[in-house]
């Protein structure tokens, strides 16, 4: 068997997605700026040698597709990769993103075997990301009212990747990986609460507000930018519905935001800092 590469390996997915291939003893490389070798979207001399033996890639673009040059730089690493000798890709993309989806374009231009996982919003973002520090302090503001989320467990995508880079069966498929629920973020902020046993209020704000703040705290202007159209133009309603993705490739249903909340709290890591 031919090595897998995993982009973002040490990221909320690809981590996961790593584990599970050395749960299986598959041969594995981590493809991030921390691996070996090192790994840069922003340096494509080191592409070549991270694909050195690759069979299959699964491809997590950082930050976001929806950023400027996305879909250049994942045409442009998917034909180097079909190059190689890698023949199967499996790209972690996002739902309802006209950016994400001419990367997805260029992903499948390569000729390679494609597989597309548009996911939904992590859970994970409250427990691995930016979402993390507001539920410590006890009180979450963001531009998002009552439009509906379907949240989706990172493990239920590292399980689909999994599923799509080791088995036949996948190639061609584009899988829409929700949760089996469509919850607001007020929502998703009252299951962690519940099942932390804390206080944990939510405040609506309009983006530009949410904006202001976000530069007071000194978040780069790219990083701003992102999140409002995050917030605005792909949490406008077009993704409220659940996906099928999960059922599809795996057989099964998807994991519940409520488990995903009771196991985080669980880990202690949603503890109150003065508690
Ligand atoms: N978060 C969500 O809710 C969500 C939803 C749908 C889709 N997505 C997609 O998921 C992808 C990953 O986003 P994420 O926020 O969840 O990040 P993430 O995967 O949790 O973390 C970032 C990963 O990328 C690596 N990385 C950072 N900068 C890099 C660079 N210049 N070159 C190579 N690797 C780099 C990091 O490792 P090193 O620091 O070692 O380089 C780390 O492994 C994005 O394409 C996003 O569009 C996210």
């Amino acid at each position: 068997m031919q090595t897998i590469l995993v982009l973002g390996g040490t990221g909320k997915t690809g981590r996961r997605v790593v584990t599970r291939l050395h749960e299986r003893d598959l041969p594995v490389r981590v493809g991030s700026r921390s691996g070996d070798p090192a790994f840069d979207w922003e340096d494509p001399a080191t592409w070549a040698p991270a694909l050195q033996g690759v069979g299959a890639v699964y491809v997590s673009y950082y930050p976001d597709l929806a950023v400027p040059g996305a879909p250049e730089a994942v045409g442009a690493f998917a034909r180097l990769a079909v190059d190689s000798g890698a023949r199967r890709l499996v790209l972690l993309s996002g739902r309802g993103e006209e950016e994400a989806q001419a990367a997805e374009r260029a992903l499948i231009d390569s000729g390679a075997d494609w597989t597309i996982l548009r996911a939904a919003w992590f859970d994970q973002n409250f427990s691995e990301n930016y979402l993390l520090e507001p539920v410590l302090a006890g009180h979450v503001v963001l531009p998002a009212g009552d439009v509906a989320e379907p949240f989706v467990d990172a493990d239920d995508i590292a399980d689909v990747a999994v599923a799509a880079l080791t088995e036949d069966g996948h190639s061609g498929q584009i899988y829409e990986l929700t949760g089996p629920r469509l919850l607001t973020f007020a929502d998703a902020v009252a299951a962690i609460a519940a099942a932390s046993g804390r206080e944990i209020g939510y405040t609506r704000v309009s983006p530009e507000d949410y904006a202001g703040a976000l530069a007071a705290e000194g978040v780069p202007a790219d990083v701003i930018d992102l999140l409002i159209y995050l917030f605005t133009t792909v949490l406008d309603g077009r993704n409220a519905s659940l996906g099928d993705g999960v059922r599809r490739a795996l057989g099964r249903s998807p994991r519940d935001f409520a488990d995903y909340a009771r196991e985080v709290a669980a880990t202690g890591i949603w503890k109150a800092a003065d508690a």
